[in-house]
């Protein structure tokens, strides 16, 4: 894993398809005068993406392709992250599959926010099966990406009861507000 070293930031790329509310609450994370992190760059698959607003908000430069030739759309990809000295990659609702290559090429520098207590609910609408499986517990995990869908190592995870009254709405929402605490901390944890 890289080391932060002296006083000087990892430069980090943050991948997103959506609301991009991990992603704002980092970009603000990177800002702390302690944070190993600054973010150099936002890539999106779709101009649809909510949270492309912060890359003019904070002056953050972006790149968006879909990935409907991923092979060209993750070479240049990496061109940009070579060109840009950029080591380390946080996936914030990214909804696209890496490939293989791809991730090697990153290995241990890229890594992602689950909303589930992985190995629990790997994929989508963790909330839906948390609360049809009348789970007393639900919660988010922060993973290293590897070449099996949610399935790399845990850095941290972070337990959020379920009462009776949740809907996968309001469980989406007290999850997300624990997501917000732990990103950073599990990127503290990685680089302390
Ligand atoms: C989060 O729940 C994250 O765990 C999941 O997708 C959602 C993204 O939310 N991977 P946001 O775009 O960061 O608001």
């Amino acid at each position: 894993m890289v080391k932060l070293t002296g006083l000087k930031k990892i430069k980090t790329a943050v991948f997103i398809s959506g609301t991009g509310s991990n992603l704002k609450n980092l970009i603000r994370f990177s800002k702390i005068k302690n944070s190993p992190i600054s973010i150099d760059l936002i890539f999106s698959n779709t101009v649809k993406a909510k949270g492309l607003i912060f890359s003019n908000q904070f002056n953050i430069k972006k790149y968006i392709s879909s990935f409907k030739d991923s092979k060209i759309t993750e070479a240049k990809i990496l061109s940009l992250l070579n060109k840009e000295n950029i080591n380390f990659i946080c996936l914030a609702g990214f909804m696209k599959i890496l490939s293989k290559s791809f991730i090697k090429k990153f290995s241990g520098k890229i890594i992602n926010i689950h909303p589930s207590l992985l190995p629990k609910y790997k994929g989508l609408d963790t909330h839906i099966k948390a609360i049809q499986n009348k789970d007393k517990v639900a919660g988010c995990t922060v993973h290293f990406v590897s070449a099996k869908l949610d399935s790399g190592k845990i850095i941290l995870q972070k337990e959020v009861k379920i009462s009776e009254k949740d809907t996968p709405t309001s469980l989406a929402e007290k999850v997300l507000r624990q997501e917000h605490k732990l990103y950073p901390a599990a990127i503290k944890k990685i680089f302390s």
